[in-house]
């Protein structure tokens, strides 16, 4: 996946990233890296968004301010349905696997 930095967030396409914020609760796994919870997230239909931390979510609102340095991507509705090759014909960025 191509990523490029957006503030201090990296940018994850089909998913709009705010830095310095977080969704506290509504977890269903910590994936491990931001990496592997993009890849989960987009899987998932469930899943709404995820944290720079690694934890997927069934929810991405209300976002709280953190004072730690987290990013929390929330996934853009019907960009990403099945599979990332579908998010990128979506998304701004041009990602490649
Ligand atoms: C996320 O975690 C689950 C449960 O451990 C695992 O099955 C899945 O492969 C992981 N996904 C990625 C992209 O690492």
């Amino acid at each position: 996946m191509h990523v490029h930095l957006i503030a201090a967030c990296l940018a994850f396409t089909g998913y709009i990233a705010t830095p310095g914020v977080d969704h506290f609760g509504d977890d269903i796994r910590n994936n491990g890296s931001a990496w592997n919870a993009a890849t989960e997230c987009s899987n998932l239909p469930n899943c709404k968004g995820f944290n720079s931390n690694g934890w997927i979510k069934t929810a991405a609102a209300p976002l709280a301010p953190e004072s730690s340095p987290v990013c929390f991507y929330t996934k853009i509705p019907g960009s990403c349905h099945s599979s990332l090759k579908m998010c990128e014909t979506m998304g701004a960025n041009h990602g490649q696997n």
